[in-house]
């Protein structure tokens, strides 16, 4: 049996037995932190955690590892809720051209954007694409992201679409990360299906639901509400289908425009909703007394230079609110989650707590695993990162573009370990 020993903590952050599944309002901005703590880990699990002053001491020295995190933080890992991390090729062509003057959407309706994305996956094999993605999300859990939803939506044909969720069901058995994986055949309409819509809606619900169903490749599935993409009656009917698969829905809408999507998602009992740039009163209402998780997607919003999420008026409404990476090739190039912390405090004016709140915990409960992981708690998963030593828990989006983070421990294993 493995045991690990964190001693001398400074500060122990989101740590509780009575932890809220997510946290709201004026919750979110508590820390949940307990100062000069231990932290005790066996095998995958947190078996004991409290203040030094309490900690009985060493009784058996058989397997055990001890780490002194004197002046360190120490917190869940990142759980990333929204990502397309699975590509095939990075567009910086198409970030020149936005700073040349092109919108994202004037390149979209260009044929870039992600029918670019879904050019370049085609021409890659399945081996190529998962040792990449494997590579690229390990990179990211250096930064402190133990947990990452990944979703397809570059493959925009039957078989396109199968091989992007084949290669997540691999990351899942190859990686100690937890993964989830959100089907997102409804990200744009494909070349041969330009002037027939309903073709490829049919497509999706009579020839990759079913086959993703089989192979249990999907725990989610999610649509492109959005113009020039989905509408909300074909979101309803998408999500209708995906729903007797036991799919639930997370969805992208209001990135562009304002449609209705956020209300029919809350209605197909949506487990998040996503984008948000724009957000009316509605939309507010239509998400009280839901259970559905707004998530802001600063780095989509700072890369693209549009919107960021009213993330004020979200918690002021009493509302939860998550922050994921989007990360992809076209709208959010990186999943740095301490940097999305440093976006959201200085453009969406969150508190730095807060942030680390939405990045944990309620990310944990936008990909349907927090049961497992988000907090410390007895009984989940040794996820956790311990900070390099550090003035305050606040340095982290304080500093930004900085790896603030040291270690970090996957699964009760050592994963990476910054030696200076
Ligand atoms: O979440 N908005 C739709 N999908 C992605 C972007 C995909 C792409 O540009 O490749 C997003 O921003
Ligand atoms: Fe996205």
């Amino acid at each position: 049996m493995a045991k690990m020993l964190i001693k001398n903590i400074k500060g122990l952050f989101q740590t509780g037995e009575n932890l809220p599944h997510y946290k709201k309002g004026e919750q979110m901005d508590h820390d949940n932190m307990i100062e000069n703590a231990f932290l005790a880990i066996e095998d995958d699990e947190i078996i004991a955690y409290g203040k030094m002053e309490d900690w009985g001491g060493i009784m058996d020295w058989r397997n055990l590892e001890v780490i002194d995190a004197e002046g360190k933080y120490v917190l869940p890992t990142f759980c990333d809720s929204h990502t397309h991390a699975v590509f095939a090729a990075t567009r910086e062509e198409e970030f020149e051209d936005r700073i040349k003057g092109l919108t994202y959407e004037e390149i979209a309706l260009k044929g870039g954007g992600i029918l670019n994305s879904a050019a370049r996956l085609q021409e890659m094999d399945e081996d190529t694409l998962f040792e990449e993605a494997l590579e690229r999300i390990h990179e990211l859990a250096k930064y402190g992201t133990g947990a990452i939803e990944i979703k397809s939506g570059y493959g925009l044909s039957v078989e396109g679409e199968l091989k992007m969720l084949r290669v997540i069901k691999r990351l899942k058995a190859a990686s100690p990360m937890a993964i989830k994986a959100t089907f997102l055949g409804a990200h744009a309409f494909p070349v041969e299906f330009k002037e027939n819509h309903q073709g490829y809606i049919d497509l999706i619900i009579n020839e990759m639901l079913p086959k993703i169903a089989a192979e249990d490749l999907a725990d989610y599935i999610d649509c492109f509400c959005e113009r020039n993409y989905f509408t909300v009656e074909q979101m309803n009917t998408l999500l209708e289908a995906g729903a007797k698969y036991n799919l639930i829905p997370k969805v992208h809408v209001n990135q562009f425009s304002i449609m209705g999507g956020v209300k029919a998602a809350v209605e197909h009992g949506a487990l998040s909703v996503d984008h948000l740039e724009e957000l009316d009163e509605a939309d507010i209402a239509a998400l009280q007394g839901s259970d559905v998780m707004p998530t802001f997607l600063p780095g989509c919003s700072f890369f693209l230079s549009i919107p960021y999420g009213k993330a004020r008026q979200v918690i002021a409404a009493d509302l939860p609110l998550a922050l994921a990476s989007d990360y992809n090739p076209g709208s959010s190039p990186s999943g740095n989650m301490q940097l999305l912390t440093s976006i959201a405090c200085t453009k969406m004016n969150m508190t730095p707590v807060e942030t680390l709140n939405a990045t944990t915990l309620n990310t944990a409960y936008a990909m349907g695993i927090s049961n497992s992981h988000g907090s410390i708690s007895v009984g989940k998963k040794a996820n956790i990162m311990i900070t390099h030593p550090i003035s305050s828990l606040a340095r982290i989006p304080y500093s930004f573009g900085e790896n603030n983070i040291e270690t970090v421990i996957l699964n009760g294993k050592m994963f990476h370990t910054h030696k200076e």
